[in-house]
């Protein structure tokens, strides 16, 4: 049985418990929602990997309460330090080395003499993370390569009885994962776009390279890996017209002629359509297939701010898939 806590004292109690007891919790942050498990334990960990069907070379975020307890765990120069008082809490990620005398698993890391640490925003999760008092390993709680969650009500549609718990902290503010920054080379490396933009991390880091010009073949970080995210429906990108067969996932003003339509931001603002992509993706993979629609038809998203991670995503999304 899954249980589902409410975001109140004694379910955060409930949900740190379990934690602590091995067992797996998904939990909201400010991006998708986690599913956690105590990054100390090999075997809480092995149980991510089992309910996600996730491939074991992946390594996993660990999540903190604070950057305090993020570096007992992760070596931070200078640079770690100051993007940890700019973004923390908040949607960064930072792959650093790994302390010689840190707890995180061998599996967690997946071996790498490196690990990602992250500290994410929201009270509930910060009291969660702080009542569990170890690192919280947390991939987005999903299958591997179907579409993130960004509510509760999504990690039960995929993992109902798989998962102990699911703690309910509501929707997403964010809707994408976080920016996932490699500082354990000689310059900075983004390895995915996300929460927090490019833009912004170039105020403290320098101009650092544009993701749209990566190749998806380096497999530098799993997560780059080319198909995910992923709709049961075909995705068409930077449409321009829709198809009678086709649901449309508009940006702005919508394309003529689409009889099923999700619309991320009405407005055109690319914020808010972050926050309502894996909604969107979900209903219309449902709703297009229930009605006989043979594809999702994207329109373009600007390459600027979160721009650049939806397009990310929609691009895993619109991936061939492995057979
Ligand atoms: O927003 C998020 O980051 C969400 C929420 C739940 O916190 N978590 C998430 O985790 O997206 P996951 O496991 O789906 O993505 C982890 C990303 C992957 O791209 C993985 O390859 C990369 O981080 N990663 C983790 N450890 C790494 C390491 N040591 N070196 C390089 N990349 C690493
Ligand atoms: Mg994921």
């Amino acid at each position: 049985m899954t249980e589902r806590l409410e975001a109140n004292d004694a379910g955060i109690s409930r949900a740190a418990e379990l934690l602590r007891a091995g067992g797996l919790v998904a939990f909201g942050t400010e991006t998708v929602y986690g599913l956690g498990a105590d990054a100390t334990s090999d075997t809480a960990v092995a149980r991510i990997f089992a309910a996600k069907e996730r491939p074991r070379f992946n390594p996993l975020i660990s999540h903190f309460p604070d950057a305090e307890a993020a570096f007992t765990e992760a070596v931070a120069d200078e640079l770690a330090r100051r993007l940890a008082d700019r973004f923390w809490p908040g949607p960064l990620t930072l792959v650093l080395p790994r302390q010689p005398d840190g707890t995180i698993s061998d599996l967690a890391a997946a071996g790498l003499p490196s690990v990602a640490v992250r500290v994410p925003r929201g009270t509930v999760t910060a009291a969660l993370l702080r009542a569990t008092g170890r690192p919280v390993a947390a991939p987005s709680a999903n299958l591997s390569g179907k579409v993130s969650p960004s509510d509760a009500y999504h990690v039960l549609r995929g993992l109902t009885g798989r998962i102990d718990a699911v703690l309910d902290s509501g929707p997403c503010q964010v809707g994408v994962e976080s920016t996932v920054l490699d500082l354990t080379g000689t310059a900075p490396m983004l390895l995915r776009p996300g929460g927090v933009t490019i833009e912004a991390l170039a105020e403290i880091c320098g101009p650092i390279s544009h993701p749209d010009d990566y190749t998806d073949t380096l497999p530098v970080s799993p997560g780059r890996m080319a198909s995910h995210y992923a709709p049961s429906l075909p995705v068409r990108l930077d449409a321009q017209e829709v198809g009678a067969d086709e649901a449309l996932l508009a940006f702005g003003p919508e394309l003529p002629g689409a009889g099923l339509v999700w619309n991320l931001s009405p407005s055109g603002t690319v914020d808010e359509a972050a926050a309502r992509l894996f909604a969107g993706l979900r209903f219309l993979d449902s709703e297009g297939a229930r009605r006989g629609l043979t594809r999702i038809a994207a329109m373009p998203i600007p390459r600027a701010g979160l721009g650049l991670a939806i397009r990310d995503r929609l691009r895993r999304a619109a991936s061939p898939r492995p057979a």
